[in-house]
This record gives C-alpha cells, sequence and structure tokens, in this order.
C-alpha cells in the first residue's frame, strides 16, 4: 500500500503525524513514534513570552556584566526547555530520528522574537509550524486587525526562513476559508486546521476557573473537516487536519476530504504512542476494503465541488438536517 503523500514540500511516507505536545520532548518518544509509523513530528510549542524573557535576561546580563557576558545565553525558565534547550531539542531530534521534524513556534505579535525562526531553522527543523494562538478578548480590537495581526506575524516568519511555514488556525475568523485563502497567498506552505482553544469552565463548588486541559474526542473533527472540504483543491499550500482522531476511521474521513497529512496527539496521550500503528494499520486496512492503491487514490475525493454531494457543505443541507431533527448521542 502506498502511503505516501506531500506536505509543505517534504516526502512523507505515511500521512499520520504526531501534532505538537510534551510528548515530543523525549527522544525516546520520537523513536516510538517513528517506529510506530508517524510520516513526521511536530515538536511542542516555544512561546514568543519564553524568547523574549531570554532575550531581556540576555540584554540585562549584558549590560551588568563583562563583555564576555554576551556569549551567555542562560535556559529560560518559563518553559520545560528554554529557547536555547529547544534549539537542542531540534538538533537531538534530527539526530535521532530520520522522519522530518517541524518545529512549532506560538506568539502573537510581530516583534523581535520572531528572529527567532533563524535559528530553528540553523538548528536543522525541516518546517516550521506557526500556532499564532490570540484571544481577541480586547473588545476595542476588530475582525480584519486580528487577520491582520496573523498575516504580519506569517510574512515576517516568511522572510526571516527558508524552511516552510505551515500555520496551525482558530476556527474563530469570521470568513475562516478567506482567512485561509489570505494566508495561502501570503506565502504559507500550508495550513493545520485547527488549533484547539484553550477554554476554560467553572468549578461551581470553589467558584473557581477550571483549567484542565481536556483530550480530544471525535466528535471534534467536523469542524475541521467541514472547513478542509471546503478548501482542498482551492488553496496552493499543504492542508493538515487536527483535533479529533481517535481510530483509523477520522483519518480516512479526513484524506477523503482533502488533508494532506492527519495529525493526532489525544488518543497518543490515551492509549500510547504505539497507538499510532494501530492508526496506520487501520488505514492500510480501510483502504484494502476499498480497493484503492494508495493514499493518493482517495485524497479530496469528497471535498467541495469533487462530487455531486458538495451541497454537503451548504445551507440547504442544513435546513434539511435541523428540519429532520436527527439526533444520534
Ligand atoms: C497536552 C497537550 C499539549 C499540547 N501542546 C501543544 C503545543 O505545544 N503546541 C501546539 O500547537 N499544540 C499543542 N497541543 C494541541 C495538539 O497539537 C492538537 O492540535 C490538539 O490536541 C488537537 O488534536 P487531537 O484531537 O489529536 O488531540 C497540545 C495538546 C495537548 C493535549
Amino acid at each position: 500500500m502506498d502511503l505516501s503523500t506531500r506536505y509543505l514540500g517534504l516526502e512523507l511516507g505515511c500521512p499520520l503525524v504526531a501534532s505538537a505536545s510534551p510528548l515530543a520532548l523525549d527522544l525516546g518518544n520520537l523513536r516510538r513514534m517513528e517506529e510506530a509509523g508517524a510520516g513526521a513530528v511536530v515538536l511542542p510549542s516555544i512561546f514568543q513570552e519564553d524568547i523574549e524573557n531570554d532575550i531581556e535576561e540576555m540584554e540585562r546580563l549584558v549590560a551588568e556584566s563583562n563583555p564576555e557576558a554576551s556569549s551567555y545565553f542562560p535556559a529560560g525558565a518559563a518553559t520545560n526547555v528554554g529557547p536555547e534547550g529547544y534549539l537542542d531539542l531540534i538538533r537531538r531530534a534530527r539526530a535521532a530520528i530520520d522522519i522530518p521534524v517541524i518545529a512549532s513556534l506560538n506568539g502573537i505579535t510581530r516583534a523581535g522574537w520572531i528572529d527567532y525562526a533563524k535559528q530553528i531553522e540553523q538548528a536543522g527543523a525541516h518546517a516550521l509550524e506557526l500556532n499564532i494562538y490570540y484571544l481577541p478578548t480586547d473588545l476595542s480590537l476588530d475582525g480584519a486587525e486580528v487577520e491582520q495581526r496573523t498575516l504580519d506575524i506569517l510574512v515576517a516568519v516568511k522572510q526571516a526562513v527558508s524552511i516552510p511555514v505551515a500555520v496551525k488556525l482558530s476556527p474563530y475568523f469570521s470568513s475562516v476559508g478567506r482567512m485561509i485563502q489570505r494566508l495561502d497567498q501570503a506565502g504559507a506552505d500550508g495550513v493545520v486546521l485547527f488549533n484547539r482553544f484553550y477554554q476554560p469552565d467553572i468549578d461551581l463548588d470553589d467558584l473557581s476557573l477550571l483549567r484542565d486541559l481536556k483530550l480530544s474526542n471525535r466528535a471534534e473533527i467536523r469542524l475541521p473537516l467541514l472547513w478542509i472540504g471546503a478548501v482542498a483543491g482551492r488553496i496552493q499550500g499543504s492542508i493538515g487536519a487536527s483535533s479529533g482522531v481517535q481510530t483509523a476511521a477520522e483519518v480516512v474521513k479526513y484524506l477523503f476530504a482533502g488533508a494532506d497529512v492527519v495529525m493526532t496527539t489525544s488518543a497518543l496521550l490515551r492509549h500510547g504512542i504505539s497507538y499510532l500503528k494501530v492508526l496506520k494499520d487501520g488505514l492500510i486496512a480501510d483502504l484494502e476494503a476499498r480497493g484503492a492503491q494508495s493514499v493518493g487514490s482517495i485524497r479530496g475525493h469528497l471535498r467541495r465541488g469533487a462530487t455531486e454531494d458538495s451541497i454537503v457543505y451548504d445551507r440547504v443541507n442544513y435546513i434539511r438536517i435541523l428540519r429532520a431533527g436527527e439526533r444520534h448521542d
């Protein structure tokens, strides 16, 4: 079975990608991901705040002490690894595995931290995933500004590096498709749909905010599935699917909608890294059962416009579903 796929200009042997999570901080885990069949891995994000804190700390040291201090780059305390440790993680990951290593940079403003992207490239990352996790709780900020901010960061990062850059974005734009198209036109080598936003709950017993991170469930594929189906074949860049994969069925659905790769984290946290092999075997079994010879032969077959049934993404269907009132809990 030919599982090969092309993502961000990289040739992958399998469309399954381990998405950004702390699992990838460990070299043993990275090797297990490769052994279990991952086509690529995304390292956990390094955050703008970590980089800026570190830059400030470095400037303080330079100002306060002798010139030798300028060669000292302290490890940041805010993350597990800090900026220097993150670069080291990239180098060690590159040495440990043969599949592509995608670094992840998480920031919200266009500022000095973007130069760090260059260091990520120099450390050997095959590509960079840009996670622009921005919650516009400032009520004076309108949608156009939020969109422009996202585009500005992409353009600045693209200017800083020559490795491919993907943008992992949120579904909360008023015109998601247009936003994806603008990112594509601004030079994004791919989009990852979608980022899962932090959404707090309230603990009614002690009236505190609950900030726990829930693992995903399979119903969460529906929103990314919709937008992947809507943009596949209509943008130049690659499409990565992220959210809700629990079994091979979700992987197959994302491929049918038009994803080039399908990412997973929650399933690996639940079942262990070896579960990647279960997903891969399930994908192969599904393709065989359909008489398909390759991933490429099903990819995008159910994207919008690719079938008679493209109306599935439209309003008519929406009205029909609501009127039928069917529920499948
Ligand atoms: C514990 C944990 C840590 C994560 N860390 C990151 C991160 O550093 N950067 C990032 O872009 N996404 C991060 N994510 C999000 C995942 O990469 C993924 O997009 C999300 O969990 C949805 O995919 P899933 O349904 O397969 O879990 C994290 C998710 C989890 C559960």
